[in-house]
């Protein structure tokens, strides 16, 4: 048993570390892997779903790692023969003939712009299936919808010494199979014959510079410019309002702390107000401090992970398209930092006085996993009602359960014990009275929701650009390979997020309306609110996605990632708003 892990595992290393070599006339198997329609990329079916030709004697499935199926892909042979440095002109592959049915199947897959993937020693490569023509008669004015699939396929493959290092794919516009609507008519079988050519040539590219190609940037080449412009452009305007606003605030403070010391000679209180009349209050906890240290727990969890997952990226470890390695990585790392959301909960709820812990950490492990498996058994079941491969397999589904029930609540309880066993103190810098002090009438724009919107303003002018990319690749067919522009667009929005709740917190305490917890909470979060708007604006105005399917995969899914925002960074806004209320009252004297 160990020795057969332990071959695997070599025989896995010198895969990754010197590629698989082959004799000439060694087979290659062709794995196919979705089809599904082009502006609908979570819609994917599998290969066989349509007719193509099936390899005689049974279809082989290739294995896959747990991301790789969560990522909707079933990697299947198929019967091309594509064995290493054999050149073919003209092979045959299948004749088939089309039920009425079938040529129903094509036409609809073509009206719909279906592509195909496919994996050839794991080097990806796409074509689409047909296409589809508008053809004016000659006679009448009438425009009638042709619809073409291609029958021949041409393969382009480079190799450098006895390894594969480059494959394209092409099809022949001369040889299309007409299955329009005016052709194929009654019950009349079509007769289709599905061909293949196959054509080898020595590159001098390493092996190990193969993946290069689709790490190129995918957007038009002036774009990348354009792209590092824009994204200098957004941070610098950013970063000076967030100085400029950070320098006013800056002196406000500091005469209000030459106001406040002088005032103790002075003593005229009937006409002061001011943040320091609420010391008494501020330190006062929060209502339902239950759920806010859990989502307070879940934030940093949330922001553990997305650092881990920075760091991943930026050594290199995520392939363009191979999601699939990211979806692993991000079922791990959240199973394996879910000890930090049980911890940091725990910690400030002893810290609150909380006893209800038992809750807390019941709270804690379903404030993100609850709504996502809702969200997740929605998805699931459309998926399953539309036969597509983005369905998980009930396989699949039991594993993500195991790994949440054996690691993920264990770590959250551990973490939350721990937490609730170091003995710390909530450092308050002055006491709280017994009442509440009543708040006073305050306008409209003090209440929570017009404050919300001015705080996501500016963190969400920060990312807007890079909003438009991560989409373009996430929920379209870009590749997104630029993670260092990323990670300082993160650095930024962590900036000016924790700034500007502070900003909003001072304002708040300013009118003397103490509850700043919640609220500065709301606020941090509220970027994420704004990025579900994107979502809605992407989706009618930037993309040709359709379909309930794909609809509810985009907004339910964009849903639970915006929830992960609003907890990230609300935890953000809310932790540095507690460093700066800790730090002005303990530099006022609170006799
Ligand atoms: C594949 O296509 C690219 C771009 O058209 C070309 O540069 C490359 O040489 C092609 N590779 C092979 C093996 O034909």
């Amino acid at each position: 048993m160990i020795k057969a892990v332990a071959a695997l595992l070599l025989a896995g290393v010198s895969l990754v570390l010197c590629g698989r070599a082959f004799e000439p006339g060694a087979p290659v198997k062709l794995y196919a892997n979705k089809v599904g329609p082009f502006s609908n990329p979570s819609e994917t079916y599998q290969y066989y779903d349509l007719p193509f030709c099936r390899p005689e004697g049974g279809l082989e499935h290739k294995p896959e790692t747990l991301g790789e199926v969560v990522d909707g892909n079933r990697l299947i042979m198929t019967p091309y023969d594509l064995s290493f440095r054999k050149d073919k002109a003209d092979a045959k592959l299948c004749t088939k003939t089309l039920t009425k049915s079938e040529v129903m199947q094509f036409r609809k897959a073509v009206s719909d712009d279906f592509y195909f993937q496919m994996y050839y020693d794991n080097l990806p490569i796409w074509g689409f299936i047909g296409k589809l023509e508008k053809e004016v008669s000659a006679s009448g004015g009438e425009s009638k919808l042709k619809h073409y699939v291609f029958t021949h396929v041409h393969y382009d493959i480079a190799y450098n010494g006895n390894r594969i290092v480059e494959i394209n794919v092409s099809t022949d516009p001369a040889q299309m199979l007409d299955v329009s609507e005016d052709v194929v008519t009654g019950d009349v079988p079509v007769e289709a014959t599905f061909t293949y050519s196959v054509q080898w040539r020595e590159t001098d590219i390493p092996y190990e510079k193969r993946m290069d190609k689709y790490r190129r940037y995918q957007f038009l080449p002036q774009h990348l410019e354009i792209h590092w412009f824009s994204i200098i452009n957004s941070c610098v305007t950013v970063l000076l309002l967030t100085g400029f606003l950070a320098t006013i605030l800056m002196r406000v403070l500091k005469n209000d702390f030459i106001k406040y010391t002088r005032d103790d000679d002075v003593l005229d209180e009937t006409e002061e107000s001011g943040w320091k009349n609420i010391h008494g209050e501020v330190f006062r906890f929060p209502p339902s401090k239950n759920l806010f240290c859990a989502f307070v727990g879940s934030g940093f969890q949330l922001l553990a992970l997305s650092i881990f997952i920075f760091g991943l990226a930026c050594v290199g470890v995520f392939y363009p398209y191979n999601r699939g390695g990211l979806y692993t990585a991000l079922i791990v790392l959240y199973a394996l930092t879910a000890g930090i959301a049980g911890y940091v909960a725990g910690s400030y709820y002893k810290q609150m006085d909380g006893r209800a812990w038992v809750r807390n950490i019941l709270l804690t492990s379903v404030t993100f996993c609850g709504p996502l498996f809702v969200v997740f058994c929605i998805n699931n079941t459309v998926a399953i009602s539309y036969r597509s491969t983005a369905a998980l397999p009930f396989g699949t589904i039991v594993i993500i359960l195991l790994i949440w029930a054996l690691i993920t609540i264990p770590l959250t309880i551990a973490g939350g014990i721990v937490g609730k066993n170091t003995r710390t103190e909530f450092k308050a810098t002055c006491r709280t009275n017994k009442y509440p002090r009543e708040i006073p009438e305050l306008p409209w724009y003090r209440h929570a929701v017009p404050q919300m919107i001015m705080a996501g303003f500016l963190p969400f002018s920060a990312i807007y650009i890079e909003l438009y990319y991560i989409f373009a690749s996430m929920w379209g067919h870009k590749v997104y390979t630029i993670y260092s522009i990323l990670f300082i667009v993160f650095i930024i929005l962590l900036i000016v997020t924790a700034f500007i709740t502070v900003a909003l917190t001072y304002f708040q305490l300013a009118v003397e309306d103490h509850r700043w917890w919640w609220r500065s909470f709301l606020c941090g979060g509220s970027t994420g609110f704004f990025i579900y708007g994107y979502c809605l604006y992407y989706y009618f105005f930037r993309s040709d996605m359709s379909g309930t399917m794909q609809s509810a995969f985009f907004f339910l899914y964009n849903g639970t990632v915006c929830l992960a925002f609003f907890l990230m960074l609300g935890t953000v806004g809310w932790r540095s708003s507690l460093s700066f209320v800790r730090h002005i009252y303990s530099a006022i004297k609170s006799d």
